[in-house]
């Protein structure tokens, strides 16, 4: 069954098939070199004109759905590279890049921005063949804005985070099975295995910090991450015109890449029945009602909308585990009379909250703190400094009026801090 949602057993949301180092077809040589000196073209700012003459490949050479990851990784790195690639962003991406591009999507069900998708689940490689792809030490990146150690090991703590977590998913459904046949021993040995993988997660969230500067990631790694929805004061007003050539293209908004696009994440929370809520919204203390909103998708709520940017297989998936997700009402059903099935289920709940706790303090050192940094120097640059560096001194400036947001486009530390709060509201130790 998890092969029908393109979910390994094994590697989770991976693929199973390794990704492409590239495009077999040598009709697409020419995306495969723009891909070879990325970021060069980004560094010499020669990548908008070479994108500006390169012609309009068709989707026709494209095989296996490994080829067609390749190409959508690899165009949505050209769009976000034409975007923000120059002095000022540019809001129409050239029908070079649209035209395939739009097609690629539908084809994976994804919509044409750079998504965790690009970034993350298909832009890895083992550094050694025979050895695993859950050890961040045998990994590598297959394309990036900058060439940088930083911004590889960003992506790649996110690979090893999948790869590690990817067995949780078939342990997770037998509980699921074993919760229906009453089955409590399966179900809390299945919650204390869990448990201890969400603390190695954990641990590899934690090695963030070993090779990704928190500096060199705000300034120079974000820019290329962020989307086109509500980016007015970033240079993008309207948003983003993927402009097929046909005259008619109108402008899109998108979110940029964040990791809340990240199907295993979402996976534990369905599973645990940990439920988030719209940003700012209390829970509801008639728990009947709330309940029942949950199938009703509520509004502008950020997770749920997240599931719009993963490949659709994985979104589909989501959906048909929150049909039968039961852990909860088995736990909270027992909860009396089976003390280490609600130990274990507890477990589980502390490990994800913990895991989210990590998560703020890596969100405050890489984007609150160098934000902060960049307004105190706008405020305190001399007239004369202000002089000698022009564009850092306009971009500080804008800086210092705008609201930090992610490149998801959450307010941050409240959002978080709520997904983080959200996460041990069903304990049923409390009770
Ligand atoms: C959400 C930043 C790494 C998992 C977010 C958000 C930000 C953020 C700002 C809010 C959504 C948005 O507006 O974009 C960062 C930074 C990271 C990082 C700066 C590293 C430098 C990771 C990693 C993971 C992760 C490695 C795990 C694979 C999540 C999840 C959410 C999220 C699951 C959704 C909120 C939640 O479920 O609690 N991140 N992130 N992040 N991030 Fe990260
Ligand atoms: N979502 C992360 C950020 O806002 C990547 O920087």
């Amino acid at each position: 069954v998890l092969s029908e949602y393109g979910i390994s057993p094994k590697y989770g949301f991976l693929p199973d098939v390794l990704p492409l180092t590239r495009l077999p077809d040598p009709y697409y040589n020419k995306w495969e070199s723009i891909g070879a000196n990325l970021q060069s073209l980004i560094l010499s700012k020669r990548l908008r004109g070479v994108i500006d003459r390169l012609p309009v490949l068709s989707t026709v050479g494209l095989e296996h759905d490994a080829e067609w990851r390749r190409a959508y990784m690899l165009l949505t790195f050209f769009a976000h590279g034409y975007i923000w690639g120059g002095d000022t962003p540019c809001d129409r991406v050239p029908p070079s890049i649209s035209v395939p591009l739009l097609d690629i999507c539908q084809h994976l069900e994804i919509p044409p921005v750079s998504t965790y998708a690009a970034s993350v689940l298909w832009n890895f490689k083992p550094l050694f063949i025979d050895e695993e792809i859950d050890d961040l030490d045998n990994l590598a990146t297959l394309v990036t804005f900058t060439g940088s150690l930083d911004e590889s090991w960003f992506y790649l703590v996110s690979v090893a985070i999948e790869a590690r977590g990817g067995p949780i998913i078939p342990l997770m459904l037998t509980a699921v099975a074993a919760a229906r046949q009453g089955d409590s021993v399966t179900v809390t040995r299945c919650l204390q295995a869990f448990a201890e993988r969400l603390d190695d997660l954990g641990e590899l969230l934690r090695r963030m910090h070993e090779s990704c500067d928190p500096g060199f990631f705000y300034r120079r790694i974000r820019t290329f991450l962020a989307g086109s929805k509500n980016m007015a004061e970033a240079g993008l007003p309207r948003g983003v015109m993927y402009d097929d050539g046909s005259g008619k293209s109108e402008y899109v908004q998108y979110s940029g890449p964040s990791n809340a696009q990240s199907s295993l994440i979402q996976f534990f929370d369905i599973i645990l029945g940990v439920e988030h809520r719209p940003t700012g919204e209390k829970p509801d203390p008639s728990s009947e009602s709330e309940r029942e909103g949950r199938s009703r998708a509520p509004k502008h709520n950020f997770i749920q909308d997240m599931r719009r940017y993963m490949p659709g297989p994985h979104a589909r998936f989501l959906n048909d585990v929150g049909a039968v997700a039961n852990i909860r009402e088995f736990v909270e059903s027992r909860a009396a009379s089976d003390r280490p099935l609600s130990i274990a289920y507890d477990a589980c709940l502390s490990m994800l909250r913990a895991f989210r706790d990590i998560h703020i303090a890596i969100v405050t050192r890489y984007i609150v703190l160098p934000s902060r940094e960049n307004r105190a120097r706008s405020r305190s640059r001399s007239p004369e400094a202000t002089r000698n560096r022009v564009n850092l001194a306009t971009a500080s400036k804008n800086e210092a009026h705008k609201k930090v947001k992610g490149t998801g486009g959450t307010a941050l530390i409240p959002f978080l801090k709520q997904a983080r709060d959200e996460t041990g509201e069903p304990s049923i130790e409390t009770w």
